[in-house]
């Protein structure tokens, strides 16, 4: 099949690049390299079932040759204020990538009468009053809020796809990603996990925000693409809404500890600042629909993943 993937040389776009090349798909990665880079995808530049498009995913995509399916997984995602790579550095550019970018993408699905999927995030459950979070539940987002443009920028990609599917009869679905973490991670984006390696690498203060104790269960990039290539084409997932995320929870404050002891590290933990607005006390999916629907979970260990994900930064720093 032929597949378009926007935001394709990002972290999680250029391993799913990856994936569907194994299977001997022929895959079209879209990118403006607003927090990609080229570097991600440049072991596939010279495979002839890969091509790279230059495009800003908010003006009209035109491809001659039919494409069968579409991942729109072009938007910034850190959200960590410090990053210039985050989505507090790039506001406007987010709310246009998940809304006009989803329209316009969703509008071209529709003529090449191809199969679509939103990227979505488990930030559309805000910060949440159920746990472990259920695709049933409809979240708590602060629409004004600094985390907004991204937030309900992903809810709104949620609005319009459904309309899609129900007005438009378009082979849609919604991926709610939780966190994510692997190789390809820049440490400029300084998500949890890469600043703890980075910092830990370097022996400089490994930083907490607030009191450490807020819950993430972590996804390794690998089980994640897995998730995402299944929820495109298998059966019955016309229309489906999956979150897709690992369900072993920890404390932040566990994981700065897992990864000092994985890295050998001297560095102190320390409490650096409070906890940003409206970040998340606790994150964890319920992925009964993903096991059920795609016979899909994560099987990748996190000591595994972790030790990974250090050998690779230990190789960019
Ligand atoms: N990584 C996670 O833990 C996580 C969690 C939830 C959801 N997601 C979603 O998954 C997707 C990928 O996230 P990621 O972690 O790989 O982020 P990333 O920043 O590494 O990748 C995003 C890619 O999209 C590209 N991009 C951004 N705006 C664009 C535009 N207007 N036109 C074309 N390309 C554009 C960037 O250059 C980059 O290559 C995003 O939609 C994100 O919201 C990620």
């Amino acid at each position: 099949m032929k597949i378009v993937i926007t935001g394709g040389a990002g972290f999680i776009g250029s391993h799913l690049c990856d994936n569907l090349i194994k299977k001997k798909h022929e895959v079209i990665c879209v990118d403006n390299f607003l927090t990609g880079r080229q570097l991600n995808i440049q072991h596939l530049l010279d495979n002839p079932r890969f091509r790279l498009i230059k495009h800003d995913v908010i003006y009209p995509l035109t491809l001659s040759s039919k494409i069968d399916a579409i991942y729109h997984l072009a938007s910034p995602a850190s959200p960590n204020h410090h990053s210039r790579l985050s989505y507090h550095a790039h506001p406007m550019e987010t709310m246009l990538a998940n809304t006009q970018g989803t329209l316009l993408l969703l509008k071209f699905a529709k003529k090449h009468r191809a199969k679509f999927l939103f990227a979505s995030s488990s930030e559309v459950y805000g910060n949440p009053y159920e746990h472990p979070q259920k695709e049933k539940y409809n979240g708590n987002v602060s629409t004004t809020g600094p985390r907004s443009v991204y937030d309900e920028s992903k809810r709104f990609g949620e609005t319009i796809t459904s309309y899609f599917v129900r007005n438009e009869s378009i082979d849609s679905r919604i991926a709610r990603i939780f966190n994510t973490y692997g190789p390809r991670m820049q440490k400029e984006d300084m998500r949890m996990i890469v600043r703890f390696i980075t910092q830990a690498l370097n022996g400089d203060p490994m930083t907490i925000y607030g009191d450490g104790k807020q819950t993430r269960s972590l996804c390794n990039v690998d089980d994640m693409v897995e998730g995402l290539a299944r929820l495109m084409f298998y059966p019955k997932t016309k229309g489906e809404v999956v979150n897709l995320g690992a369900t072993e929870e920890h404390t932040v404050l566990d994981y700065a500890h897992l990864i000092k002891k994985l890295t050998n590290s001297q560095s102190q933990i320390i409490f650096s600042e409070p906890l940003p607005q409206d970040d998340p006390k606790k994150r964890k999916p319920d992925i009964n629909k993903a096991k059920k629907l795609l016979n899909w979970e994560p099987k990748i260990s996190l000591e595994d993943g972790l030790k990974k994900t250090i050998d690779y930064i230990n190789s960019n720093i």
